[in-house]
């Protein structure tokens, strides 16, 4: 075993994107391993927008216990199995390397101290959960010098949240169900990368900042238990939509990419509303947000515009940057002066922009209202790369916690 100086503060540091789900995971076949009943896809989002920041560091001076800070404020993970089970498995793999090689440093023996920031509300329905699982696994990956790729990392990410398997990549990933009951074959991989299809914008309608009623674990739970309809997805749905939105992603075919998401968005929450008691996530402002996007569509006499919904009312509506007058400037338009977030990367060619993109009297009247009152803040975004290595350590030198 190579010695190593109490002194020494071992670090690494990346960023992580979150990633926002075109066919949705709902529902597990294995609680304990996270393994899910049907394939899902996902667009990974830009980090210019949202992202999480985690430094992984390690070091004999630091007390026995693992630790987790997160926002500034101290976590209790020894409570938090999916925690544990990352780490414990990231930390075999690097005692895998330490026996095969005797001068390596004896990290997997040494305390962690992880420390991370979402510059997003956590856990109210962004997806911070995936963006901080994968954050949380490729940080520590990098501190032990792990060689596994994202792929083979995703086994260990879906541990934490099974949506932050998918995390580990840019662009487009596909996450397989897989068949084996280990679970080693159920592992998310990039499909196409953002450079295929930069063009793909994410306004995201901030409807609810609030923590969400039924957390997604327990949710899923509860169709898997009562729905009768969920079987059916699993089994006769989302293969063939898999297989379908592969190809609009390979052929940039945004209108058959933008109809596959929506159906099934509304496939997954008709399984909410088949639960028992049945699960409601999306709200009236939601589905103004349904028809918004209808309206838009019918308007142009195209399918211009794709919504999906999580977990949550939140609405994260797709469409290629060429038509951001037709969507973002119509909804920046409705929303007027009442929404905030009209700002960053992605907003600076709309900035001009001061009528409509549609006009106001091709959308239902009702929506109008609806959007107005009920959207607090939009996020303009889009598809982007997977987690990057960084310096900016959120523990000092000496193992302390740096103030951002
Ligand atoms: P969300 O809709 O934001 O994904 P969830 O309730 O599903 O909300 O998940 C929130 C949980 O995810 C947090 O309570 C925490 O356990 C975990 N989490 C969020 N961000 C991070 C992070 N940066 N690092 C580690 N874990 C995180
Ligand atoms: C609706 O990944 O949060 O966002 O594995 O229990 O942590 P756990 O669930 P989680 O569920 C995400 C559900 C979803 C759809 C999706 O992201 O595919």
């Amino acid at each position: 075993m190579a010695s190593q100086s109490n002194e020494v503060v071992y670090r690494a540091t990346t960023t992580a994107p979150v990633n926002i789900a075109v066919i949705k995971y709902w529902g597990k076949r294995d609680t304990t391993l996270n393994l899910p009943t049907n394939s899902s896809l996902s667009v990974t989002l830009s980090q210019r927008s949202l992202r999480t920041l985690t430094t992984a560091s390690c070091s004999a001076k630091y007390p026995a216990d693992d630790t987790l800070n997160l926002n500034g404020k101290p976590q209790d993970i020894q409570s938090s199995k999916r925690t544990l089970a990352c780490i414990s498995s990231l930390r075999t793999l690097r005692k895998e390397l330490e026996n095969a090689d005797s001068s390596l440093p004896n990290l997997s023996s040494l305390p962690l101290r992880i420390v991370s920031e979402n510059n997003f509300p956590t856990a109210a329905g962004l997806a911070s959960s995936a963006a901080g699982f994968a954050a949380l696994v490729r940080a520590v990956a990098d501190l032990y010098q792990l060689p596994q790729s994202p792929t083979e990392l995703s086994r260990i990410a879906r541990q934490g949240s099974g949506s932050a398997c998918r995390s580990l990549q840019g662009g487009f990933v596909a996450w397989r169900t897989g068949e084996l009951a280990d679970g080693s074959d159920s592992l998310a991989e990039e499909v196409a990368p953002a450079s295929h299809w930069p063009e793909i914008r994410a306004l995201i309608l901030v409807v609810s900042a609030e923590k969400k009623d039924v957390p997604s674990t327990e949710g899923m739970q509860t169709t898997v238990a009562t729905s009768d309809l969920f079987d059916h997805r699993a089994k006769n749905v989302v293969p063939e939509r898999m297989t379908a939105i592969e190809a609009a992603i390979r052929d940039r075919d945004f209108p058959k990419f933008a109809e596959i998401t929506m159906r099934d968005s509304n496939t997954f929450h008709a399984t909410c509303l088949d639960s028992w008691p049945p699960i409601f996530y999306m709200n009236d402002v939601s589905r103004a947000a349904v028809r918004l996007v209808h309206d838009i569509n019918r308007a142009v006499g195209r399918t211009v515009a794709a919504y999906t919904f999580d977990a949550g009312p939140n609405a994260v509506i797709y469409y290629e940057e060429k038509d951001s007058e037709l969507i973002a400037g119509t909804v920046k338009a409705i929303l007027g002066a009442t929404a905030g977030g009209w700002e960053g990367p992605f907003y600076e060619p709309l900035a001009q922009i001061t009528a409509p993109g549609v006009s106001l009297d091709k959308i239902d009247p009702r929506v109008l209202d609806v959007l107005k009152d009920g959207v607090s803040r939009v996020i303009l975004t889009g598809v982007g790369e997977g987690p990057v290595s960084v310096e900016d350590h959120l523990v000092s030198e000496t193992g302390d916690l740096v103030n951002q």
